[in-house]
């Protein structure tokens, strides 16, 4: 797994954040199972809510892109550091990466079952429908 050429395409992507608001922009990129890149910056609002987080943008690539699961992510800063995806991005992660999708953090590589235990997702609904019937 090439963590480095990873963290290089979220950087070049926070390069074209719109972040007026905060100052703070953000770049993410994915390494997808069949091999493919896909990356997002965040987009903000002058409504300061309908701020788009690079997450966002990155699983729109992804579907868009032909979809399938992402295996590794990382996020930056606008310095470049590595920065944890906010609790709502996780659960995109998890929705498109699944337990075993690997994410590049302040303290190393972790798996999403570390970054978002005993997450909700798709198995839940899945199961509800199955004991309902
Ligand atoms: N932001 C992201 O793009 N992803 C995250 O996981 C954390 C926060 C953005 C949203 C907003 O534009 C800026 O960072 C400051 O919160």
């Amino acid at each position: 797994m090439d963590w480095t050429l990873l963290r290089d395409q979220a950087v070049e992507a926070m390069r074209r954040a719109y972040a007026p608001y905060s100052g703070y922009p953000v770049g993410v990129a994915g390494l997808v199972d069949d091999g493919r890149h896909v990356a997002g910056c965040n987009v903000e609002n002058a409504a300061y809510g309908v701020t788009l987080c690079a997450e966002c943008g990155m699983v729109s690539d992804l579907v868009m892109s032909g979809g399938g699961r992402l295996v590794a992510v990382s996020c930056v800063n606008g310095e470049g550091e590595t920065i944890m995806p906010c609790g709502r991005c996780r659960q995109l992660l998890w929705e498109h990466g699944g337990p075993d999708c690997l994410l590049m953090t302040p303290s190393g590589v972790r798996p999403m079952t570390e970054v978002l235990p005993d997450a909700f997702g798709a198995a839940d609904l899945d199961e509800h429908r199955a004991a309902s019937r």
